[in-house]
Formats: structure tokens, sequence, C-alpha cells
């Protein structure tokens, strides 16, 4: 293999601009055509026009207007060289694809019928020869051709100019975009598709008309994703003061995709399971993410298209940012407080892992070989932690100067992560260079607390210590900056308090505390690390009990599960339950002012996965499942009496609405319909049963349902096969049917995943259904991944190598579980690094699933 590495530090500003781009694609499932006409300026002497290229038929190429002789060009595999052009001139460049064979969905791609594009982050040189890198950006005019029945829709980015008929039962459309930009964001679709039509007024009461395509007979389940635009498109000008600038913004929603969605300019292409919406079909988790994707989305439009990236090692430029924006989004729409702990559970679930992995790299890293394995937790999510680290130091309105100058000053521009932070350090005079290693150092910083009350002084003291582990680049950490967030509570006071520690050691004495306070320290999250404090058992009561940062108190609850739980593993006994836990929970049950959808979390167990993560190596897989299951036993029968009257309290009859009320009262009641299951199995599959039937929205059944997966009892049976005669023939709705399975607790879900594979609804080219079947099992099914056998590995071994041969992004998203093999236990360390030395044995290996697998094995 000759894998080629490329590296942050060997970048170097373009030979050439394009200064305009005219495109013509003349649409063909088989053999398509696409013409690029491009206004090339020289901007250095004596270099050759080197424009990329991949898996391309060339048909012509003219320079000038002249054809180039065979010896005026060279053509290598990844390469279009014209050794010598002029200073200034025009190139047209045919090539021929085949948008049917297609199967790794980028470039230029079929979904159901639909004609359309994924060029983020190198899909565009599988159309046509360019300069394909995020700083050359340029004008473009796309013309589209393609048959008036099949296709009756012509999209591309910018407004329409034109449209008309042509011979042949042909019709064209041509669209210009007077935005420049970069080549990864260039979209085309064309279909036969159903339309929501609307508009918004903007800030600056211009008028812009709103566009949702969906496939035929769809339209009814748009509306949500409709309302979800109108409200980011006013968010971002209430929160940031950014208006839209296009006068037609466009989304279109299609059954495969690689991701979830693209920002492409005017002309966002989502994946279906991001718009498609009703109360039948959809969850209340749906209809949230909907709001986060299209928010996110169409966020991008200034961080990210307006102001681009220069290169993609500057990805969490825009990626955290738009996190970022996106969490902010969501806060403000649904409740803050679950926001942020639903945010926090994902960087844990998914950063921390990658951090402490072989494929730990910065936010912004430093090489890759597939620039698409970078689409990672860390520049994404430990990327917006970045940002919002930078929000708490910079105050929210020192951190919106900092943005307003970084719009002001970059508009237009491709820009580095040091461009963005120098923004905000001018518009706020303040020196971020210590900041910046949140940048340039791997791994996550542990923090170790201690604390000291001097009741004669009336002191207290808290010490702080930061360390971060040592990673493969093996250099020596400098101390971050870290904003701690923090309160000193009594029974009847609090005194907050935000410290920034940014040496290795630091303490703070905090004068005149007449008795012992208790500390709640990194409130909210304020840092993406690991804090070390011993606290007492009756501190976490305490906390669990009396926090005011909503944050917190799910931590003090999670917290004193974990102790019961590793305790018990620690001593090899099963898990003692002190009364005061029961008391604790029943207590938060009735507490009438509290959120109930914090209720809900506040009451619920740590997963199976959030206890291995306790443990950083040698995971005790087995302990872990048994101990999860006592713990969950003993809670359902102590609290049966108090879980029964909350569900009925929550169990609401009345027309679904997506709102936080009800979102939040179902969330609780299916809390409490799992603990009751687990109580009481003859008594829970009757409630779960009638729930299933009686229920009058997606959520309660498919809550019932997942319970029910996890119960070897015959109404399991009854109810999929009910559930999937009901809905066979819609395709989002099987995934979630899917997912049940594969994420069952019973101890056959490795065996009923391989039979799902078998199943009609599967299929190898429908990145869902793959991230469904196998994705699911490996991802979310813990107990029955890793078993002790290994069979669990080897299965995903033998389906990356499979899905490899279609989708490289899709396959390599499937190596991440078997990279964490670090953690766990010698015996499934040997299985997992053969279950990668497998794949790696292969050849023809695409370099997305080459480069992760070489990387896990060290
Ligand atoms: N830029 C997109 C987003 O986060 C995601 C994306 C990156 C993507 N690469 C992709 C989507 C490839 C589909 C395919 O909003
Ligand atoms: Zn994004």
């Amino acid at each position: 293999m000759q894998q080629k590495i490329i590296n942050r530090s060997d970048y170097t500003p373009p030979h050439f601009s394009i200064d305009k781009i005219d495109l013509v694609f003349n649409l063909d499932v088989n053999h398509t055509q696409v013409t690029n006409c491009m206004q090339v300026t020289r901007l250095e002497q004596n270099k050759p026009l080197l424009l990329d290229g991949e898996n391309l038929k060339l048909l012509s190429i003219k320079l000038n207007n002249q054809n180039l002789a065979k010896d005026e060009y060279q053509l290598t595999k990844h390469h279009l060289i014209i050794p010598n052009p002029p200073a200034s001139f025009c190139l047209s460049i045919t090539t021929e694809i085949s948008p049917i064979n297609n199967t790794a969905l980028e470039g230029l791609f079929i979904s159901n019928n639909i004609f359309c594009t994924q060029c983020e982050a190198h899909g565009f040189r599988h159309m046509t020869y360019y300069l394909d890198r995020p700083d050359v950006m340029s004008t473009f005019t796309t013309k589209i051709i393609a048959n008036k029945k099949d296709y009756p829709q012509l999209l591309s980015n910018g407004n329409l100019l034109e449209s008309g008929h042509l011979d042949d039962d042909k019709h064209f459309a041509l669209w210009h975009d007077p935005f420049k930009k970069p080549c990864y964001l260039f979209a085309l679709v064309a279909g036969d598709l159903d339309v929501l039509d609307d508009n918004f007024t903007t800030m600056n009461k211009r008028k812009i008309n709103l566009k949702i395509f969906v496939e035929k007979g769809f339209k009814d389940r748009a509306y949500h994703a409709m309302d979800s635009l109108k409200q980011a498109v006013r968010w971002d000008e209430e929160k940031f003061g950014r208006e839209y600038d296009l006068d037609i913004f466009m989304i279109v929603a299609v059954s495969d995709f690689n991701m979830g969605a693209m920002e492409n300019k005017g002309l966002n292409i989502f994946n279906s399971k991001y718009i498609l919406a009703d109360a039948n079909s959809a969850t209340d988790i749906d209809f949230e993410g909907i709001q986060i994707v299209v928010g996110h989305e169409y966020f991008h439009n200034w961080t990210g298209n307006r102001i681009t990236c220069r290169d993609w090692f500057q990805l969490s430029l825009k990626e955290g940012l738009t996190v970022f924006r996106d969490q902010e989004f969501d806060a403000d729409l649904n409740s803050r407080a679950i926001t942020r702990i639903n945010d926090v559970k994902r960087l844990r679930l998914s950063q921390f892992p990658e951090d402490a992995s072989p494929l730990a790299h910065p936010v912004r890293p430093e090489s890759y070989i597939a620039v698409d394995n970078f689409y990672t937790a860390t520049v994404y999510e430990k990327g917006a932690e970045v940002i919002r680290m930078l929000q708490t130091i910079l105050t929210p309105a020192g951190f919106r100067q900092g943005m307003d100058l970084y719009f002001d000053r970059h508009d237009g521009q491709a820009v580095t992560c040091d461009d963005f932070i120098q923004a905000m350090s001018d518009a706020n005079n303040v020196d971020l260079t210590q900041f910046k290693l949140w940048y340039s150092q791997v791994g996550t910083p542990t923090v170790k607390v201690k604390t000291y009350y001097d009741q004669k002084h009336r002191q207290f003291q808290i010490e702080l210590s930061q360390s971060c582990p040592v990673t493969l680049d093996k250099k020596t950490k400098e101390p971050f900056t870290i904003p701690i967030k923090m309160a000193l509570l009594t029974k009847n006071s609090q005194q907050a308090n935000l410290f920034l520690l940014n040496k290795k050691q630091d303490s703070i004495i905090f004068e005149n505390i007449d008795s012992k306070p208790i500390l709640s320290i990194g409130r909210n999250f304020s840092a993406p690390i690991h804090l070390e404090y011993k606290r007492t058992i009756d501190d976490l009561y305490f906390l669990a009990e009396n926090d005011d940062d909503a944050f917190n108190r799910w931590e003090a609850c999670q917290d004193i599960m974990l102790d019961i739980i590793t305790s018990a593993i620690a001593k090899n006994t099963i898990p003692t339950v002190e009364p005061r836990l029961y008391k604790l929970l029943n207590n938060i049950a009735h507490d009438s002012k509290l959120d109930k959808a914090l209720i809900a979390y506040l009451l619920a167990l740590p997963s199976p996965i959030k206890i291995a993560q306790q443990f950083k190596i040698d995971i005790p897989v087995d302990k872990i499942i048994t101990a999860h299951q006592h713990l969950r036993q003993s809670i359902s029968h102590n609290l049966y009496d108090c879980f029964t009257a909350l569900y009925d309290a929550n169990h609401i009859s009345v027309d679904y609405v997506f709102n936080a009320d009800q979102a939040a009262r179902r969330s609780l009641q299916n809390q409490c319909l799992y603990y009751l299951m687990h109580a009481n199995t003859v008594n829970g599959v009757k409630l779960a049963v009638e729930q299933y039937h009686t229920a009058n929205n997606m959520t309660n059944k498919l809550a019932a349902l997942s319970i029910i997966a996890n119960i070897d009892v015959p109404e399991q049976k009854t109810l999929l096969d009910d559930f999937y005669n009901q809905w066979q023939h819609d395709s989002l709705v099987i995934d979630k049917w899917l997912m049940i399975q594969t994420g069952s607790e019973l101890s056959s879900s490795l065996d009923t995943t391989k039979r799902l594979i078998s199943h009609p609804q599967f299929s190898y080219q429908k990145p869902n259904k793959v991230r469904a079947v196998i994705g699911n099992f490996a991802n979310n099914n813990f107990g029955n991944f890793h078993t002790a056998n290994g069979d669990g590995y080897q299965f995903l071994a033998d389906q990356i190598i499979l899905v490899d041969k279609i989708n490289p992004q899709v396959a390599a998203r499937l190596v991440i579980p078997l990279t964490e093999w670090q953690a766990h236990q010698l015996t499934r360390q040997k299985l997992m690094r053969e279950a990668l030395e497998l794949v790696l044995s292969k050849e023809n290996l695409s370099d997305n699933v080459y480069e992760l697998v070489k990387k896990a094995i060290v």
C-alpha cells in the first residue's frame, strides 16, 4: 500500500485561482457528462496546474477553445496536469461519470431515483477535474439537463436564472450562485419530488423563499422541519445578528446519505432521518434531532460558508463552532439543562474514548490519509466545548463581540483556527496564547481537587492540579487554561465563582466561611475534563438533593449509583443499596418544582457503557452487566409503588404535540415503564403491551417495544411482528425496528443481528440500514458485542470488510468500536486486535479503513 499522508505543516497557498466556473451536467443514470469551463489565473510563476480528479473518464480538454494535444497535458491516477499554462486562460474539460455505480455516495450518486451530490470533503473531484481544496473559491454557474418526466425538479446553488424545454423530452435549468465558494459546497439535485413551500421575512424585511423537497408522498412529514428552519433563521438573527443572504433557501431530503446532512450553499442536502417526522412515525428524540440538524446546517451559512476553512486541518473552525451554535439553539428551544446533559453524555460516550484510544488527535489535527476520517467527535464535540469555554472565559457579551469582529474581518475568506482566536483576542483585548493549547494538545486533562475547611479561621481552601496523559505523539503537555465553575453550598447560602486554572497547580481560599460548605465543582460541565474529587457519600447526597446546578445534580445522582456498582465489583459482591438511595429517588420523583424531563434523568441508572468508562483499564464486562441488573432490580422493587403512581400521573392521552412539556412527561412515563418491567415481568409485560397498543404516538409505542425487546417473553415476537407489518413500507420506521432488535440485551442478539443482515429490508448500499444493524450492535449493545468468546468482534471485522467494498466512509466508522481495545481485559484486547488484524490482512482496503485500522494496531 502506498497511502499518501497529508501534513498540516505542508500547507502552501494555491498556485492558481479559478475566478469563475461554468458547469453543465447532462444527467444520465449510467453515463453523465460533466463539462466544466474555468477561468483560471496564475498566481505564481513556473508552476504546473495540477487538478484533482478521481475515477474520471476524460472526454475532451480545451485551453482557450483549442483542443489540447496529448503531449500538452498529463493524466495520472489522481491528477490532470498542465505543465506550462499561460498567465490567464479558459480551460474547458468534459468528463464522463456513472452515478448508478457510485455506491460510495461521494460526488454524484442516485438515491431512490433522485440524482444528488455530496462534495465535502473530496467529492467534487469525482465529477470533474478541479482544484479541490477549500481555499480556492469561485463563482459557480450550473446548467442541469435531464429527462423531464423522471426529473421535473432540477436544483443547484444560488438563484434560478433560466429554465426551459429541450429536444428529446429533456429540459434544463440554469443556476447562478453570486457568492464565491469552495467546491465542497457545490450541490446538484434532480428528481421527482414533493415540495413544501413557505417564506420568511428577514430582520431587514427581505422576503425569502423556503423550500423543502422530499420523496413523493412525504410532504406531510416536512412541516416540523420547516418550523425548525424558520426558528433557526430567526435565532441566528437574534443571537448573532446574522441575516440570510440569498433569496431562496432549499433543503432536499434523500434516503441514502453518508452522514446526517450537508450545508451546501442555498441547497442543503439531508439524510431524510433529519427531515421527516410526524406523531405516528417519529419519536420526541427524532423531532429534537431535526431541530438540531436543520439548525446546524443553516448556521453553517455564516460559520462555514461565508467564512470557510483554509484547509481541512481547520475543520473545527466551522464544525466545532457550528455544533456550539446548534447546542445553544437546542437549549433555547427546549430545556437548557437537559440539552447540556445530553451534550455532555455524547461527549463522554464518543469523544472521551477517542481521546483515550490510538485514534486520539488534537481538535486541529496534524496529519491524515483519508480526510473523511477527521469528521470526528474530537473535531465536532470537543471543538464545541472549546468554543463554549471561550464564551465562559470572555463572558457571553465578550464572546459576541469576538464573533462580530470575526464575521466582519473574515467574511468571504478561507481562514484558520488561529484567525478565529485572534478575532476573539482582539475584540476582548486578552492574550489567548495559552488557551490555544486546546487546539494543539491531545488528550483529556484530569483535574484533581482537594478541599480543606479551617473552622478556626473560617477559611475554605480548594487545591487544584491538572495533568494530561502521555499520548502517542509523546509530546510533553503544557498546562491548559481550564475554566472551572464552582459554588460553595451550605444549608441556606451559596457562593458562586469562576476560577481559571492555568497553572499545573493552584489553590483558592474563601474567607469568612462560617460552617463547612459543600463544593459543587465543574458546574454545568464547564470544561471537557475528568474531575477527580473524592467526596464523602454524604456530600454526594447533599448535592443530589440540593444542587441548583442541574448538571451537577444529575452528576451526583449518577455518581451515587456508580459508586454502588463499582464498590460491588471491587468487592466481588452484589450491589448493596442503602435505604437513603430509595429515599432520594422517591423525593426526586415527588418534587413538583422540578422539570419532569430532569426528574426522568435523575432517576435513570448509568448505562453499562457509562459504568465501563469508570474503568480506564481492565473493564470487567460481565461483572458490569450483572451489577447493573442487580441495582436495576433493587430500585425497581423498592420503588414499585412510586413508579406506578408516577407512570399513571404522566400518562397523557391528549393529541400528540412535540413540545417541552409533553416530551418531558413521556420521558418520565417511559423511565417508569422501564423500572416497572424489571420489578415484575408479568405486570410489566402487560403494561408495555397495553401502552404499545394504545399509544397515539411513536415515542410511547417504541419505548414499550424496546423495553419488551429486552425480555424473553412470547409477547415480544407478537409485537415485533405487529410493528413490522404495520411499517414495512416505511424505511425510517423500519430502521427503528432493526435497532430495537440489534440493541437488545438478550444474549441472542448477535444471532438476531446476523439474521437481520439477510432480511429483505437490509441493504449494504443503504448507510442507514448498515448503521441500524451493524453499527447499532457494535456501538450500543455493550454486553453482547463484548462477549468473552470474541464472536462480536469477529462479526464486526467480517462486516467491515464487506461494507468497505461498497462504501468506504461508512465502513471506516464501523472500525471505531474495535479501536477502543486498550481499555479492555487482556483476553478481549487480544481478540479485538485479532479482528483488526483480520481486516488489515485484506487486499485493496480503502484508504479510509486502512488508515483507522493501521492506527489502531499500535
Ligand atoms: N459538513 C457536514 C456537517 O457536519 C458533514 C459532512 C462532512 C458530510 N462530510 C460529509 C456529510 C460527507 C455527508 C457526507 O454538517
Ligand atoms: Zn457541520
